[in-house]
C-alpha cells in the first residue's frame, strides 16, 4: 500500500484530500507545516509528498527545495497543491523541484491521476547544471531542472487545470444567465405589481373623489334649496313693500304739495302756527330728503332684485330639478355661475370678462358643467393679483363646443403641471384648498366624453381649455 504525506495547515482540506487518497488505496498521513512534513520524512518511509503551497513557516517550494536538496529524501516525488492556477507559481515550483502540480478544485479522480502518474514516473534524475533550461516569463527568469516527462506532466496537468476551468466557466455562465433570466423575470413582476398598485392607489383616490363630488354636490344643492327657500319669501315681501312704499311715497309728497299751498294763507292768519313747520322743514333739508327718499327706494329695489337673482343663480348652479342628462345653452349656465364668482372677483380686484359665442344646445348635465366652470374660474381668481384678469370664452368647434378660462395669474410651473388633475393636490395653503377642483373637474369633462387641457400663457398666466362634444357618448354618468 503506498504511503503518502499530505503536508496541508486547512484540517479541512486535509480531510478533504486525505479521504481521496484513502479511498483510492494509499496510506495517508497528515502534516500540519513543512517542519513536521520534513520530521516525518526522517522518521518513516513514503512513496510520495503531496504538499499545500502556502504552509505557516516555510512553503511547499521550501520544502521542495529541501527535499530535493537532501540525498536520502531527494527521489521521494513531491506534488505541490495550489489553490489557483498561476503559471509563474507552477515555473516557481519547477524551478524548486517539484514533480507534479495540482490545484485542489480539480475533481478527486484528477488529483488520483496526478499523484498516481508522478508516483509512477518518479522523480527525475539529478539534471547536470548544463541540462537546466531557462525560461522567461512576464520578464521573470527561471531556471528549470525538470526532465522531459515531467514538463510534459505538468503541461498536461495544466491543460486538465484549464479545461477544467474552462468548463466551470461554461457552467457559471449558464448558471449566469439563469440568474440574470429570473432576475428580470422578477424585475418584471416587481414592475408589474408596482403599476398595478399605482392603478388600484389612483383608482381608490379617484372613488373617494367620486364620493366626495357627490356628498359635495348634494350639500350644495341642500345648500342652495335651503338659501332658496329662506330667502325667496320674505324676499318677495321686500320686493312688494318696495311696491307698495313707492306708490305710498308718491301719495305723501302730494299730500305734502298740497300742505304747502295751504301754508301761505296760514301764514298770513296765523304765523305762530306755520313758523316751527317752517323751521322744522328748514332743518331736515325737506327737498333733499324728499328727493333722496326716492332715490333709496330706487336702490332698495335694486339690492332686492339682485338678491332674487343671485338666488336664481345659486338655484341655477345646483339644478336640483336636473339629474339627467338634457339640452342646455352653455352660455346661459356660465352666466349664473359667474355670478356666484362676482363677490369673490371684486373683493380681490380681479375682472371678470366673459367672451361667450353663439352655442348649439349641449347635451350634458347642466349643474356638473356649472360646477366646472366656477372650480376653473375660482382657481383662475386665486392665481391673479389684484389688478388682474380672467376671462371666460365660448365657441363653436369642429365636433362640439369649447369653454376657456384665461388668467393673469401667477401661471402654473412646470413641475407643478403634472400634478394639478390629481386628486387632493393642492398649493394652497391649508383649509384653503382641498386639492379636488380640478381632479373633480376632469371627471365631469370625461364623463361627458369630453377634454381639459391646461396650457401656459405669456407672460405667466393660465389657459385651461374644456372641450365638449354636443351629445356625450352614451356611457356618460353624472
Ligand atoms: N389657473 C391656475 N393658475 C395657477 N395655478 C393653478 C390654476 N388652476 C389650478 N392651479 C394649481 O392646481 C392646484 C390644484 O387645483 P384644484 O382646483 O384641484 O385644487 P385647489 O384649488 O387647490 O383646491 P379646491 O379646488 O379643492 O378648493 C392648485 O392648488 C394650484 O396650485
Ligand atoms: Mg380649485
Amino acid at each position: 500500500m503506498p504511503r503518502v504525506i499530505v503536508v496541508e495547515d486547512s484540517p479541512t482540506q486535509a480531510q478533504h484530500l486525505g479521504f481521496i487518497l484513502e479511498e483510492a488505496g494509499f496510506e495517508v498521513v497528515l502534516a500540519p507545516d513543512a517542519e513536521t512534513g520534513f520530521r516525518r520524512l526522517n522518521e518513516e518511509h513514503f512513496d510520495v509528498i503531496l504538499s499545500d503551497l502556502h504552509l505557516p513557516g516555510d512553503s511547499g517550494f521550501d520544502l521542495c527545495r529541501r527535499l530535493k536538496a537532501d540525498p536520502v529524501h531527494r527521489n521521494i516525488p513531491i506534488v505541490v497543491c495550489t489553490s489557483e492556477v498561476d503559471p509563474v507559481n507552477v515555473l516557481r515550483g519547477l524551478q524548486a523541484g517539484a514533480d507534479g502540480f495540482v490545484t485542489k478544485q480539480r475533481p478527486p479522480a484528477e488529483i488520483l491521476g496526478c499523484v498516481r502518474r508522478v508516483l509512477q514516473r518518479g522523480c527525475a534524475p539529478e539534471p547536470s547544471p548544463s541540462a537546466r533550461t531557462r525560461v522567461t516569463f512576464l520578464d521573470q527568469d527561471f531556471e528549470l531542472t525538470a526532465g522531459r516527462e515531467q514538463l510534459l506532466d505538468i503541461l498536461v496537468s495544466a491543460f486538465e487545470d484549464v479545461v477544467h476551468i474552462n468548463a466551470q466557466y461554461r457552467q457559471s455562465a449558464v448558471a449566469l444567465r439563469e440568474a440574470n433570466r429570473k432576475l428580470e423575470q422578477r424585475n418584471l413582476e416587481l414592475q408589474r405589481s408596482v403599476e398595478s398598485e399605482r392603478r388600484a392607489h389612483e383608482e381608490r383616490k379617484r372613488a373617494e373623489s367620486h364620493l366626495i363630488q357627490n356628498e359635495k354636490m348634494t350639500s350644495l344643492g341642500q345648500l342652495a334649496a335651503g338659501v332658496a327657500h329662506e330667502i325667496n319669501n320674505p324676499l318677495a315681501f321686500v320686493i312688494n313693500n318696495i311696491t307698495l312704499l313707492r306708490r305710498d311715497l308718491g301719495y305723501l309728497e302730494a299730500m305734502l304739495s298740497l300742505y304747502r299751498e295751504a301754508i301761505a294763507p296760514l301764514a298770513v292768519g296765523r304765523p305762530e302756527l306755520v313758523e316751527p313747520i317752517e323751521e322744522y322743514a328748514e332743518k331736515v333739508d325737506l327737498p333733499y330728503t324728499l328727493e333722496n327718499l326716492g332715490r333709496l327706494l330706487e336702490r332698495t329695489a335694486e339690492g332686492a332684485k339682485r338678491i332674487r337673482h343671485i338666488v336664481a343663480s345659486l338655484r341655477d348652479f345646483a339644478r336640483l330639478d336636473e339629474q339627467e342628462l338634457k339640452e342646455a345653452d352653455l352660455n346661459t349656465g356660465i352666466a349664473s355661475t359667474l355670478d356666484l364668482a362676482r363677490g369673490r372677483a371684486s373683493e380681490l380686484q380681479v375682472a371678470l370678462e366673459t367672451v361667450l359665442g353663439p352655442l348649439p344646445m349641449v347635451t350634458c348635465y347642466p349643474a356638473r358643467i356649472n360646477q366646472v366652470v366656477l372650480s376653473l374660474v375660482t382657481n383662475a381668481l386665486d392665481a391673479c393679483k389684484p389688478g388682474g384678469r380672467v376671462i371666460i370664452g365660448t365657441c363653436v368647434k369642429e365636433d362640439g363646443v369649447e369653454i376657456a378660462v384665461t388668467d393673469t395669474g401667477t401661471g402654473i410651473p412646470p413641475d407643478v403641471l403634472g400634478k394639478i388633475f390629481d386628486p387632493f393636490f393642492t398649493t394652497k395653503s391649508q383649509g384653503k384648498g382641498t386639492g379636488l377642483g380640478l381632479s373633480i373637474s376632469y371627471g365631469i369633462v370625461r364623463s361627458h366624453g369630453g377634454t381639459i387641457a391646461v396650457e401656459s400663457t405669456s407672460p405667466g398666466g393660465t389657459r385651461i381649455v374644456v372641450d365638449l362634444p354636443i351629445r356625450p357618448s352614451p356611457t356618460a354618468a353624472p
